[in-house]
């Protein structure tokens, strides 16, 4: 493939020169980091909840675990993800395409919309009101807000695309066009109810069948969401800070397209042993062991674009979270099509294990993703010339990577004690444990998640701190340079 060379004169990519929209992303960047912290201090919440429910045995009823979980699972997704993706999309689309956004009224529209729906969250789930569908609880008049937000944003990141001024698609580009069209489709899809009031809507489908869409929704809500759109982040700002192009835009391509034919199959391998018909399981697993292979050509991609600059490594922390999102990426899709096995799922359903897999994804890839991201955006679409502390983002590093493994290798020690003592039999085949003495063995590990989960949101407070710094500091950057060599001079 020919090297597509979109920009070669910097100077003509200023701000000011192309008047792009800088003041919505910096609203989504400060909402993306504010409710990170939220989102998982619940986390960390809920986590104490699990370690010590003598303590935390509260007598209000929108206190309890199972009205903070969803709330958790909401304002980390959509919250802090769902911020950070609006942030970085619209930032690297306008650099990609040379163009201010389409329709700014559109996009401020987007910008109020979702705060609003996660304000719904906040306001509804404690109160207990849920449609019950895991990663899709918000009732019906929330959900509407959400289609009407969502086809606003596709129609401000494709009227973007269509108007670019360059012509060639970025990679990234591609990635978050996947995602909304996407999620717009599971959306409305997976949401479609009958309401009984404003406040208690009951699903269209029912029984299997309503089990086969949720987890089409769900797992494709973990490859469109939580994979393919901030594999779009990773491949605009790993070059950015490497100061590189990608290292294969040939495989670039080959990666999305072969994750994207894959991922729409694989939502069985969460309803094994289940009503589901036996052979759509069968499909789901297979389906979920082709999708290693994508998986971890994009995470080549992305690591050898640091090639013979290995010794950024020691110096530059951003970097090192990119990367070591990238490790986690690599170690979660390398876990899910194992535990995708039916045999292998046999004993990782329903236990700790999944919770591991599921946050060595959250923390490991999106988390420190969207941590690294955020560090190159700040001080660029601030103006401001770097972070205000390099040394707290490696303080921030440190936190991160700690809590992470805190984290996941306590679930692996609860979840697999969990499923091989729930199995555990004697010769006449009654059960050796009963099911309080595995819930004293996952007490320990229980602490050690709620740990790292503190280590972990330590590392936000941080940030928000250096943030700040960098934000109130007086010193300006003219332009915005260096950026567009990386990303529009790829190689093969
Ligand atoms: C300080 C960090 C965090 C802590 C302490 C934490 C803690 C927890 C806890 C205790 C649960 C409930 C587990 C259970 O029901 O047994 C949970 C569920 C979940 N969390 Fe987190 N979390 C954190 C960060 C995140 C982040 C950043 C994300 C996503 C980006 C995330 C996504 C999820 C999801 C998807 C579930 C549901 C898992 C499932 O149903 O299998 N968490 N978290
Ligand atoms: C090749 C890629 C992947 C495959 C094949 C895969 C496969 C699986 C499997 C088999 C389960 C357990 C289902 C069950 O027993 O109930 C699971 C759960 C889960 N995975 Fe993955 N996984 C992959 C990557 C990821 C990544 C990168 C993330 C997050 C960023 C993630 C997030 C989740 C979540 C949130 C759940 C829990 C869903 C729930 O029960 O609530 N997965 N995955």
């Amino acid at each position: 493939m020919s090297a597509p060379s979109l920009v070669t004169n910097n100077s003509t990519l200023s701000n000011t020169a192309l008047g792009y929209e800088n003041e919505l992303i910096k609203l989504f960047t400060i909402a993306a980091v504010f409710w990170g912290i939220v989102g998982m201090s619940l986390g960390v919440y809920i986590a104490c909840q699990l370690a010590f429910p003598e303590f935390m045995s509260w007598q209000q009823s929108w206190l309890h675990f199972g009205r903070i979980r969803p709330l958790h699972t909401n304002a980390v997704i959509f919250a802090f993800g769902g911020n950070a993706l609006f942030a970085t999309s619209y930032y690297i689309v306008q650099r990609t395409s040379k163009r201010k956004l389409y329709s700014p009224y559109l996009a401020w529209f987007t910008f109020w919309g979702w705060q609003a729906v996660l304000i719904g969250a906040v306001i509804t789930l404690p109160m207990g009101m849920t449609s019950t569908k895991e990663y899709a609880e918000l009732e019906w008049p929330i959900d509407i807000l959400i289609a009407l937000v969502w086809f606003s944003y596709a129609v401000v990141f494709f009227g973007t695309l269509i108007n670019r001024k360059t012509s060639h698609i970025y990679v990234a580009n591609w990635f978050f066009a996947a995602f909304i069209i996407t999620i717009g489709l599971l959306h409305v899809v997976n949401s479609m109810a009958v309401p009984l009031s404003a406040f208690k809507s009951y699903s269209l489908f029912s029984g299997a069948t309503d089990a086969m869409i949720q987890w089409w929704y769900g797992h494709n809500a973990v490859g469109f969401y939580l994979t393919a759109a901030f594999l779009g982040m990773m491949y605009y700002f790993i070059p950015i800070q490497a100061q590189r192009p990608i290292y294969s835009y040939r495989l670039s391509i080959v990666h999305f397209w072969a994750l994207i034919a894959a991922y729409m199959w694989a939502g069985a391998h969460h309803l094994h042993y289940s009503a589901l018909p036996d052979w759509t399981q069968s499909l789901g697993m297979v389906f979920s062991l082709i999708l290693f292979a994508p998986s971890w050509g994009g995470m080549i991609n992305g690591v050898l674009t640091l090639s013979g600059q290995w010794d950024k490594l020691r110096t530059d922390p951003i970097l090192k979270f990119l990367i070591v999102a990238l490790s986690f990426y690599a170690m979660s899709t390398f876990e899910g099509p194992m535990m995708s096995i039916k045999t292998v799922n046999a004993l990782s359903h329903n236990t700790d294990w999944t919770i591991g897999h599921v946050h060595s994804g959250a923390l490991g890839w999106v988390g420190m993703i969207t941590i690294g991201s955020l560090y190159v955006l700040i001080p660029r679409v601030f103006n401001r010339k770097s972070m205000y502390s390099i040394s707290l983002i490696n303080r921030h590093f440190q936190l991160a990577v700690t809590g992470t493994l805190f984290y996941i290798v306590s679930m692996w020690i609860s979840g697999i004690g969990q499923g091989w003592m729930w199995r555990a039999t004697d010769t006449d085949g009654s059960l050796i444990y009963s099911f309080v003495q595995v819930v004293e063995f996952s007490h320990w590990p229980y602490v050690g998640r709620a740990f790292g989960g503190f280590l972990y949101v330590s590392g936000m407070f941080i940030m928000a701190y250096n943030f700040y710094k960098t934000v109130t500091a007086t010193e300006l950057q003219e332009d915005e340079v260096s950026e567009t060599q990386a990303t529009h001079t790829t190689s093969a």
